[in-house]
This record gives structure tokens, sequence and C-alpha cells, in this order.
């Protein structure tokens, strides 16, 4: 449950196009929060930075992102919504969290665990991912933070971190006691909890292995119509012939999940299991279910495409309000660390 005006932040990479799994893993939580928290959401172009090394494509992608959650409903008025990069406390906490992470505990990350098994080699910005990872939400004191489940060892890290950090810096903090409720000293930096919505957990892609760009398997939010269709028509099936009783299960069927209303998914579900309709009739159903979900936010977003001007406005607003949001938090951590001569 979240509670009154806790603070959320999460962030999303602009490594590549908007995909469903990135909105049901990802982006439907934030905008829903939006309306129950004091919501901080970032475009994480200094995380890109570990897989985009082109300066005009990562500018695209961030250009994309910020169109994305604002066709999508994120509203200004509602949310902080800000490129990483333009706020330097993050990069800054970076620096102050690395002197007291372990590398040991860097080198338990999955995703540079990954990357080192298949045997390629790694620069120092991806083993310190999830150390600006950290600093992005512990500069904002944030209590919840909404990620996919692939994230959840990247929050507890942040949570390690953090402890390390009160333990070093704060006098007389107690691991076993992080508010300070029974010791009167809490820490500076507070530990955040992830967010996890199980039934998105895993979105399936059009071969039937997790939805993700660097698998190709993706069916992006904001292609063109043609390529949808395309993507959906492709979606892997069994050979089970049309008169047949199918299964109410596989990728075909999650995606029907996602997108259909209770009711419109009680039925297909009835009629998967009665047989009569070929894998076709239901890839054209999903079409339109796209279409149903996404039709507004498609359009929505051609027209703010024409007014790069307020999305650029947005996103200096944003900063600002995040600037000022991790300024108290920043003030102590340099006083702590003895940063500040004043
Ligand atoms: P990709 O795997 O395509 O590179 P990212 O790693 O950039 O996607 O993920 C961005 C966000 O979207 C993360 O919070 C991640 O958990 C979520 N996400 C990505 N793919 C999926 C998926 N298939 N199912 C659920 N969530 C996903
Ligand atoms: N690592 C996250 C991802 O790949 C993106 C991210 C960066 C993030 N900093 C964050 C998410 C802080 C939540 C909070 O999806």
């Amino acid at each position: 449950m979240v509670k009154e005006l806790m603070r959320i932040i999460s962030g999303i990479q602009p490594s590549g196009k908007l995909h469903l799994g990135n909105y049901f893993g990802a982006m439907a939580q934030f905008l829903e929060l939006q309306n129950k928290g004091e919501c901080l959401f970032f475009i994480a172009n200094l995380h890109a930075l570990t897989t985009v090394r082109e300066g005009l494509k990562l500018k695209e992608l961030t250009q994309d992102l910020a169109l994305d959650f604002l066709a999508l409903g994120l509203d200004p008025q509602k949310a902080t919504l800000f490129c990483q990069a333009d706020v330097v406390g993050h990069a800054e906490l970076l620096w102050y969290l690395s002197v007291v992470t372990p590398m040991g505990l860097l080198e338990r990350a999955h995703s540079y665990k990954d990357k080192t098994a298949r045997g390629f080699g790694t620069e120092l910005g991806l083993f310190s991912y999830p150390v600006l990872m950290a600093a992005d939400i512990l500069l904002y004191g944030a209590e919840q933070v909404p990620v996919g489940k692939d994230q959840t060892q990247h929050l507890e890290m942040a949570r390690d971190i953090a402890t390390k950090f009160n333990l070093a810096f704060v006098p007389g903090y107690k691991p076993t006691d992080p508010e300070g409720k029974q010791s009167g000293v809490p820490g500076i930096l507070k530990l955040p909890t992830a967010l996890v919505q199980e039934e998105t957990a895993v979105v399936p892609g059009i071969d039937g292995e997790k939805m993700s760009k660097s698998y190709g398997n993706v069916i992006e939010l904001f292609a063109e119509e043609e390529v949808i269709s395309k993507k959906i028509m492709a979606v892997k099936t069994d050979s089970t012939p049309p008169h047949s009783p199918k299964e109410p299960a596989g990728p075909l069927f999650t995606l029907l999940k996602l997108l259909a209303k209770p009711e419109e998914i009680k039925e297909i579900e009835t009629s998967f299991r009665e047989g009569g309709k070929g894998y076709g009739f239901y890839k054209q159903q999903l079409v339109e279910l796209f279409h149903t979900t996404f039709g507004p936010a498609r359009a929505r977003r051609k027209e703010l495409a024409k007014d790069r001007r307020y999305v650029r406005k947005v996103l200096d607003e944003g900063a600002e309000k995040a600037r000022a949001a991790a300024a108290p938090l920043l003030h102590k951590v340099r006083q702590a660390m003895g940063m500040s001569l004043s």
C-alpha cells in the first residue's frame, strides 16, 4: 500500500523505443502512482550511456521517451518529469556513495555478471551502474520505487549502500533501527522499498521469451500501424488446428490478457477452451485491443511531437523542481562528509 504523499521515484533508460514490456512492467505503474504520492520520474540518460554511444541518437531517444511519458498520461502538474543528466547531484552523490561501496557487492550484480560471463569486456560505468541507481533514489530520500522485477536486486543494493554510508558518516547509527525510532539517530540516507507489480512482472515477447529490445521480440507502442500488425501476426503459437480446443496460455493469450478488460478476457478464455477459431482470429483481436488501448496515446503523441518547445519546457521545469527536491539531502551529505567548509 502506498501511504499519502509518500515520495516516489523511478527512471527509465532511453536506450530503445518503448515497448509493451516497458509499459506494463514499469510505465503503467508510474502513471497510476502520480495520483497517490509525490512522484519524481526521470529519463535515465546517464545510465543509457553504458549502451548508447552516439550523442545524436541518445538525444533523439531521450526526446522520444519524454514524448512517450507525456502522451501516455504523465501530468506535469502532478508529477515531476526530468532528465537525469540535468540534475548534477546524481553524479555527485554517485561519487560519495562509491567511496563506501564494496567492490564485492558490485561483482554480484546480475547485469555485470551476465556481461562478463558472456566474455564481454566491461567498463567502469557498467560496473558502477548500481551505485548511480542508488544515488538516483537516495538523493531524493524516496521511500518507494516502482520497478520491473528485474530491478529488485538493484534496489537491495541501494539499501545496502545507504546502510554503509549511514554507518560510516552518522555517529550512533544502528542498522537495526534505520529510522532512529529507538536511538533517536536516523540515517541521513533513507532505505527505499521496491514496488513490483506481480501480475505484469514479465511480459512475453512475440517469441514467448521475455520481451526485450535486446532479443528483437518487442511490440513497440508507437511504431507504425503496419509494423504493429506484422509483429502481432508473428506472435508464436503452437500447431493446434482451428477447430480444436486451445490452452489459454502462451504468449498470445498472455498478451490478450494484458490488453483485454476482465469481462473480455473471460470470453476469450472460454472461446480458447471451446475451439472453433484459429489463432489468426485471436491475433486480429489483439491488434484491435492494442489500438483501443493505445489509440488515444498514439494520437496525442503525434500532436505533442509538433510542439518540441513544450516538451523542452516540461523537462526544464522538471529539472528545476528536482534540483530543489535534492538540495536539502545533498547539503546534509556534504556536511557529514566534510565537503562543506561553512
Ligand atoms: P529491455 O529489456 O527492453 O532492455 P529495459 O531493461 O530498458 O528493457 O527496461 C525498462 C523497464 O521496463 C524496467 O523497469 C524493466 O523492468 C521493464 N521491463 C522491460 N521488459 C519487460 C518485460 N518483458 N516485462 C516486464 N517488465 C519489463
Ligand atoms: N536501471 C533501471 C532500468 O534499467 C533504470 C533506472 C535508473 C532506475 N535509475 C533508476 C529505476 C532509479 C528506478 C530508480 O530499468
